[in-house]
């Protein structure tokens, strides 16, 4: 080779490679971007604002670096800073992160080294998220504790909501339990996942006394009963809620700001809607504007109209009636998140003409089936055919 040339490369070798070195870092730095399922508004117990994270930002913390798998170098443009940050997600609607302080820079690995196992962990859910189905669904009964004992008299009870992303809790008050108190809860359930052999729910939980985000997202432990011991006393689930806005100190179903046993209603099972209506699993109002429709082995009913109101009607007890061709039941309703019962009066008029007759609702069973709730003489009848 020329000596000029061989010159050249020693010269400008080492100049070359450092330009090249300069742009891969420079590129690192406009490519580390945040998962884009992440995107959007967070809420996190303790800060003001949302979080929200957008491309390479995390608001609150600044901007990404670097990356490796969950771990992320962050700097804080303020601050003049850097930070590991390493996030988890445990589901679409929630990521839990632990971070170190703020350091000069170094590299990703060096400064995410510095996490310990107990570092604080950090949970951030999802703002506007879309609801997902509760992993356990009503009706249940269930006795509770918030550090004062059990509250198991009156029973409380949980209830379905229509939509399966929702229940409706009522607690009762125990006359013999200090802080029990009677009031009703709708939970929302925003995301489910499993960790080792614990499962956690976060859900949002309204109610009168609560009025912002800090005061609804609520985390749960949750367990399905598996001795034998439980299984007979008909346990079902135990919960535990947490007595804030994080998932912090939740570690089994048995301890938390407040538990939750949740056993099985006595089933209604082997109450059946009559084979002469039932039998027709359809039946329209003449109008065609209200649909009765049958499922579950004949034992509820679901009413439905045209502007997609929709009602959930369980058999829970057959009345005795005089009249061979006619049926009368007292049955449990849901509608959105509101329940009770009512009672109902079928008639049959040919096989394919049946009149109803459905009395108001009450919370209490046995009240549905005698007046003022339930009068013959004075409830329209309804055909259907
Ligand atoms: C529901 O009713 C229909 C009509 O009588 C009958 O054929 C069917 O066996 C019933 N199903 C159950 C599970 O009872
Ligand atoms: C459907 O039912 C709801 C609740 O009873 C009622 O408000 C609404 O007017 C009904 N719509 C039709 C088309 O009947
Ligand atoms: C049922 O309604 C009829 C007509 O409104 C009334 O005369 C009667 O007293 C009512 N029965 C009861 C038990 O309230």
């Amino acid at each position: 080779m020329d000596v000029r040339w061989t010159a050249f490369f020693t010269t400008f070798m080492p100049l070359l490679s450092c330009f090249f070195d300069i742009t891969v870092t420079y590129k690192q730095e406009r490519v580390c971007y945040f998962p884009e399922r992440w995107e959007g508004e967070w809420f996190q117990s303790g800060v003001r604002q949302s979080i929200v994270i957008d491309g390479p930002r995390l608001s609150s913390k600044g901007r990404c670096l670097d990356s490796d798998g969950d771990k992320f170098l962050v700097v804080d443009d303020k601050r003049a800073c850097y930070r590991c940050v390493v996030i988890h997600e445990k589901h679409a609607n929630v990521l839990q992160y632990k971070e170190t302080f703020c350091h000069p820079r170094t590299s990703l690995a060096s400064l995410c080294s510095f996490i310990t196992g107990d570092a604080l962990l950090y949970s951030m859910f999802r703002v506007g998220a879309i609801p997902v189905p509760c992993p356990f669904r009503g009706p249940f009964v269930f006795t509770y504790n918030r550090g004062h004992g059990e509250c198991r008299s009156p029973v409380s009870s949980v209830d379905a909501c229509t939509e399966e992303s929702r229940l409706l809790l009522s607690y009762q008050a125990c006359p013999d339990v200090h802080g029990s108190e009677s009031t009703v809860e709708e939970l929302q359930c925003l995301a489910a996942w499993k960790e080792g052999s614990a499962r956690y729910l976060v859900g949002k939980v309204h109610h009168n006394h609560a009025t912002s985000n800090e005061d609804r997202f609520r985390c749960f432990v949750y367990e399905k009963a598996s001795t034998k011991s439980e299984a007979i006393d008909g346990i079902e689930f135990r919960v535990a809620q947490s007595g804030d806005a994080t998932c912090n100190g939740l570690f089994s179903a048995t301890e938390g700001s407040r538990t939750i046993t949740l056993k099985r209603v006595p089933s209604p099972s082997d109450c059946r809607f009559p084979s002469w209506l039932a039998g027709l699993n359809h039946w329209h109002s003449l109008d065609y504007s209200i649909t009765y429709s049958f499922h579950h082995r004949n034992s509820t009913l679901k009413i439905t109209n045209s502007s997609g109101f929709e009602m959930r009607i369980v058999c829970t007890q057959i009345k005795p009636t005089t009249r061979e061709n006619s049926a009368m039941l007292l049955t449990h309703f849901t509608r959105g998140c509101e329940s009770g019962f009512m009672c109902m009066l079928f008639q049959r008029r040919d096989i394919y003409v049946v009149e109803v007759q459905v009395g108001a609702q009450t919370k209490r069973s046995e009240d549905a089936c005698a007046a003022p709730y339930f009068n013959k003489s004075n409830i329209p009848y309804t055909t259907l055919v």
